[in-house]
């Protein structure tokens, strides 16, 4: 089954009264090609309904060679408590090491992240996104209000779908603020990433992210030396004007 392309923004409409266990319940009724992009943050939350209505959903991680020990430390412990499949996609080889040859290791602090961003990330998730109907991502209204206020529930991903082929970007977690989130993990005693416990609210990659201070915005810890409305990396194009950034 799928949805009717031309009932999505319907369905967006419909979805703000379910709750985000029953969109997820949704999409995996509807689509049996369908992937959880689980970031090893607190998106855990994806997982935990998810697996209550399929043992067999796909479920993958980037794996940007970057991330922060305690965060592979997370993704083996989620991949055993729920005990799943969980993909860990890694980036073209010989397109990494061109790029680290010509520009080093932390090329992003001089340049800024797209170029990396590009090939570490997004690539892997162009692949991945080839071979699937639809995805389930952890976005938040709340995680940026520069550029995550617009989220929908469901939408049309239409930066990675390819010629010819349609693709279903699910946000269940769009509506949920950040306290509903972790009363969720709280409530059901889910494992966390501990870097949770160490300041930082928003996990992304070692050499670009940071721990926030009380009050400061969870985004500001993430590629703090850019400006605010670039802070995405291009998995969500679709949050920003342009989605030439999702070409990679
Ligand atoms: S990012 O675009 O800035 O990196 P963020 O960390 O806020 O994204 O996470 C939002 C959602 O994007 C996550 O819930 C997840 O669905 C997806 N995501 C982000 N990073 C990854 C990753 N490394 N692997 C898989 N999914 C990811
Ligand atoms: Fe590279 Fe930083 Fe992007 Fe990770 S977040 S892929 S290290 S630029």
């Amino acid at each position: 089954m799928a949805f009717d392309l031309s009932q999505i923004e319907n369905l967006n409409e419909e979805f703000t009264s379910f709750s985000s266990r029953k969109i997820i319940k949704t999409a995996i009724e509807q689509y049996d090609n369908i992937a959880i992009s689980f970031s090893g943050a607190e998106d855990v939350i994806l997982i935990h309904w998810a697996i209550q209505f399929s043992k067999n959903v796909q479920i993958f991680t980037l794996d940007t060679g970057r991330l922060h020990p305690e965060t592979y430390e997370y993704l083996e412990k989620v991949r055993k408590h729920f005990d799943i499949k969980l993909e860990i996609l890694s980036p073209d080889h010989k397109t990494l090491e061109k790029f680290t040859q010509e520009k080093g290791l932390f090329s992003f602090y001089e340049d800024g992240h797209k170029e990396c961003c590009g090939i570490r990330k997004i690539a892997p998730l162009r692949r991945k996104l080839a071979n699937v109907d639809a995805w389930i991502t952890g976005q938040r209204k709340d995680q940026s209000p520069s550029t995550r206020a617009f989220v929908n529930l469901i939408e049309q991903d239409k930066a990675f779908a390819g010629e010819g082929r349609d693709l279903i970007k699910f946000n269940p977690l769009a509506n949920m603020s950040s306290a509903e989130v972790w009363n969720t993990i709280r409530g059901n005693e889910i494992p966390f990433n501990p870097l949770h416990q160490k300041g930082f609210s928003s996990i992304g990659c070692l050499p670009c992210t940071k721990a926030v201070l009380p009050n400061q915005h969870e985004r500001e810890g993430r590629w703090w030396w850019e400006e605010d409305t670039i802070k995405e990396c291009g998995l969500h194009a679709t949050n920003t004007t342009s989605d030439t950034i999702a070409k990679g």
